[in-house]
């Protein structure tokens, strides 16, 4: 069975292709992203205004850049698969109407995918063997979430940030120290020249029993320590050790809790496959810390490939041929919904 998925819930146009093998296996054949991180960099944030005009120009030469790097046509497709939610409707409307009026024009099923559940099964895109029951661990720049998962159509959610995502979290701090959006990949650049104990940033709800996360008070904690360090009260004014000795501290205090309520959520649900994906996957410093946990653990560690980890399209087309193999197609009425839940309203027949 060969898929497309269409990905826009943001400022990613992506389309990608994947086949189910005869063997039982799984196949990417090409994902395309086009990225406006560029474009929103000047306002600071995404707007999403510009986020969805600009998805409607890109996305005809991503769809076709995905189909010749594929080697297939449009008829060749089994299946289409747009992102249904959460993120920004209007940006979400441009590549969910694209799949199905793919679906309509070709006679073919449409497939609607949580973008959530896409970022939950990415790190099994390129692991053979499909997907196993596992914990899993999303952190991306809208939600940070501890699965227990099943299948990849049963699973149970544990824990969730109470406030600001990690990825959020990230941006936020970035923010105020005067780095670019997206901040996240900023501070884990220049944290790999800092001290992460100069400063003992909090490590909120570390010690309490439950699976949640909080890291809007960690946010407070840097936004006090910045003016006793810059009298200006100009970020750029910091000195460059001591704006990468920040950058390391935030990131140990977001690595900290996020490993450790990992793995506590592991030995909870005695799950010893541990996947973790979403932007905030990508970070080095949180990569490393992950792999040292799990080997400690004795628990098999799945992280998708570094590309995989920001949105794209891979995510969507693979959760869509998950799906769409078990006969779960929705209807073409199936509507975007911006505040999709993990395990939400997708309508299946
Ligand atoms: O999954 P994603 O592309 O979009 C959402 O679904 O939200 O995640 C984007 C988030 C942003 O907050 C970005 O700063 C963060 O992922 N991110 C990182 C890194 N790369 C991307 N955060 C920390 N370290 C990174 N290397
Ligand atoms: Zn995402």
């Amino acid at each position: 069975m060969l898929v497309l998925g269409i990905e826009s819930s943001c400022d990613e146009t992506a389309a990608a292709l994947m086949e189910s093998t005869a063997e039982g296996g799984y196949r990417l054949l090409s994902s395309v992203v086009s990225t406006q991180i560029p474009l929103h960099r000047l306002y600071g944030g995404v707007i999403p205004e510009l986020a969805s005009r600009n998805h409607i120009t890109a996305l005809p030469g991503v769809l076709r850049e995905a189909l010749e790097r594929a080697g297939r046509g449009v008829h060749e497709v089994d299946a289409f698969a747009g992102t249904a939610g959460p993120g920004l409707v209007a940006a979400l409307l441009v590549g969910n109407t694209a799949a199905k009026a793919l679906a309509l024009a070709a006679r073919k099923p449409f497939v609607a995918v949580n973008h959530l559940e896409g970022h939950m099964l990415s790190p099994f895109i390129t692991r053979p063997g499909g997907v196993p029951p596992h914990l899993g661990l999303v952190v991306s720049g809208g939600h940070s979430l501890l699965v227990d998962v099943r299948s990849s159509s049963d699973y149970a959610l544990l824990g969730r940030s109470a406030d600001d995502a990690a990825g959020e979290a990230f941006d936020k701090i970035a923010k105020m120290l005067g780095l670019p959006y997206p901040g996240g990949p900023e501070i884990d650049r220049l944290a790999e020249s800092g001290d992460p104990e100069r400063f003992a940033f909090p490590r909120p709800m570390l010690h309490e029993s439950h699976l949640n996360f909080s890291f809007s008070g960690l946010k407070t904690a840097v936004l006090y320590t910045l003016p006793k360090l810059v009298p200006s009260g100009d970020p750029h004014d910091l000195d460059a050790q001591t704006l990468a000795d920040v950058c390391a501290g935030v990131r140990a205090a977001i690595t900290e809790v996020l490993v450790r309520k990992t793995l506590r959520a592991a030995k909870q649900t005695r799950r010893r496959v541990v996947a973790v994906s979403g932007g905030v996957s990508c970070n080095a410093g949180l990569r490393r810390a992950l792999q040292a946990a799990c080997e400690r653990a004795r628990l098999e560690l799945v992280l998708p490939p570094p590309s995989l980890t920001t949105d794209n399209a891979a995510m969507i087309a693979f959760a869509g041929l998950l799906r769409a193999e078990a006969g779960a197609y929705s209807p073409l009425e199936t509507p975007v919904d911006p505040n999709l839940k993990l395990g939400g309203s997708q309508a299946r027949v």
